[in-house]
């Protein structure tokens, strides 16, 4: 019997800011296909290993945690956003502050805490498809992935829409300290040992600055093996 065809995998990877998480969710629905948002499992790991009171510097302390963390994803059911659990508590706001971005950032060098992920992320993959969206989906988690993609958006245009959503959410955070925050979480995250933030050597570059949400989102489909 011949072997079945691989589930497909999309991958879309880029610095904070470039629109991943929006054009992600949009394509999965649109396609019917499962969603990876792998930044908030980094995010999770991040909010529990703080609330242990842990020493985010402590790598062996951290990866422990990122290992025995029950972290949980669940579909509202009225096409509203992934709610984000830890433990079975819904955390999904707490883990959107810059806060926990950066403390993501920070935990996401350890090199343990991203082997506990491996496994995690990788079983998303079931029929009809899966959308993967994160840093290292095309490099490291599936490297297999038939149609990659990286998106990119100038920094001050990632900053103004950052600041657009944490407003839309009641937080509170000046468009400067933002692009700060923006930049240097830029520069951990590709400068990091392990699995940095690049494009995978088969991506398509896809630079949004300007680009409407619709026009990067039909650009994508487009790349889809079949259409
Ligand atoms: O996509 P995000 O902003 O929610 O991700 C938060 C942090 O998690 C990001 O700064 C780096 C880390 N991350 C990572 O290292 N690898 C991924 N695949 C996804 C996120």
């Amino acid at each position: 019997m011949p072997a079945a065809p691989p589930i497909p995998v999309l991958t879309i990877d880029g610095p904070s800011g470039s629109g991943k998480g929006t054009i992600s969710r949009l394509i999965a629905t649109r396609l019917g296909w499962h969603l990876l948002d792998s930044g908030a499992l980094y995010r999770a790991v991040g909010y529990a290993a703080s609330l242990a009171g842990i020493d985010l510097s402590d790598a062996a302390a951290v990866t422990r945690c990122a290992g025995h963390t029950c972290i949980g994803f669940r579909d509202p059911g009225d096409g509203g956003e992934t709610r984000v659990l830890v433990g079975g508590v819904d955390v999904s706001s707490e883990i959107r502050t810059e806060t926990c971005g950066a403390a993501a950032s920070a935990i996401a060098a350890i090199p343990g805490v991203r082997a506990a992920l491996l496994d995690k992320q990788r079983a998303f993959r079931t029929a009809p498809g899966l959308v993967a969206d994160g840093r290292d989906m095309g490099t490291v988690i599936f490297p297999d992935a038939a149609t990659k993609v990286f998106l990119t958006a100038s920094a001050a245009e990632r900053a103004r829409r950052r600041h657009k959503q944490l407003k839309d959410k009641g937080l509170t955070v000046t468009l400067d300290d933002l692009l700060r925050e923006i930049e240097a979480r830029d520069t951990r995250d590709a400068e990091r040992a392990v699995a940095p933030l690049k494009p995978a050597p088969d991506a398509v570059m896809l630079d949004t600055t300007g680009v409407p949400i619709e026009t990067v989102v039909a650009r994508i489909l487009a790349l889809l093996p079949g259409r």
